[in-house]
């Protein structure tokens, strides 16, 4: 695979954390802990819940730090009490929505078809959808990692356009390494990335698939950062737990900026 040219890209998922003042504190910790602003070489995204947005908005305004949903409902309005439509986070300044976060899947519901929708009306509202797969322990020791990550990938995508995938994200988390503290190695991460691209390859083009930045998630923490943003395919990560610690997370970002200063060697 050809060097990779995609931005690294750092999320910061709060799940359900500081979703109250406290949520503009920490963003502003964020903030100093990386000297003032987002730094070169890497895209920074906090994903707050949905009641801090609009007060992690105002705390991270000019900055280069970017705000994203952590879900969106597939409706644009209507009679869905407590879910959140995409407009509502692109009118707070969100450019970006998760889809399909495993704990979405298993505690609301969400099957495959419900998260083609939310991808789809991620893109509608003009948000970038970060559409999240990735197997259960069950399914990994039952040998069906691949077929889980192809299935998923395939279902959140399919019918999207070019236009369509020059605005999407993947993020790669196995079920079983999420809020664990057990990560996958690098070559565990550098598997799934590659079955995800390549099942993206298959349903959206080689070309369209190329530049679909891939992001790893599961106990990603400042000591092991490296090592798996590192690993050929790895894009970036998709932070959870470590993400509510202002001087851990910067750290993680650093780590993405400094592992692509270098050239890249991995697709
Ligand atoms: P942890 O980093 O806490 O394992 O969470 C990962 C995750 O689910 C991010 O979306």
């Amino acid at each position: 695979m050809a060097p990779s040219s995609r931005l690294p890209l750092v999320m910061g998922n709060w799940k359900m954390h500081r979703g109250g003042p406290d949520g503009a504190d920490l963003a502003r910790a964020v903030l100093a802990a990386l000297g003032g602003r987002a730094p070169a070489g890497v895209e920074v995204v906090l994903l707050p819940p949905p009641t801090a947005i609009a007060p992690v908005a105002d705390a991270i305004r000019g900055t280069g730090v970017r705000l994203g949903g952590q879900s969106c409902h597939a409706a644009e309005k209507g009679a869905f009490t407590g879910e959140t439509a995409a407009p509502f986070l692109a009118a707070l300044g969100c450019g970006f929505v998760l889809c399909g976060h495993s704990e979405r899947r298993r505690l609301s519901g969400e099957d495959d078809a419900a998260v083609a929708a939310r991808v789809r009306a991620a893109l509608a509202a003009g948000l970038r959808p970060v559409l999240c797969v990735g197997e259960t322990l069950e399914e990994r020791d039952a040998g069906a990692t691949e077929a889980v990550i192809s299935r998923q990938v395939a279902a959140g995508t399919a019918g999207l356009d070019a236009a369509a995938a020059a605005r999407l994200e993947v993020a790669y988390e196995p079920v079983w390494a999420i809020g664990t503290g057990r990560t996958a190695t690098p070559a565990q991460a550098s598997e799934g990335h590659g079955t995800a691209r390549e099942a993206l390859s298959r349903g959206l083009g080689a070309a369209a698939a190329s530049a679909v930045r891939v992001l790893y998630g599961g106990s990603v923490n400042p000591g092991n950062a490296e090592a798996l943003l590192s690993a050929p395919g790895v894009d970036g990560a998709l932070v959870g737990g470590a993400s509510l610690e202002a001087a851990g997370f910067a750290a993680i970002v650093k780590a993405a900026a400094a592992v692509r200063a270098v050239p890249a060697t991995g697709g």
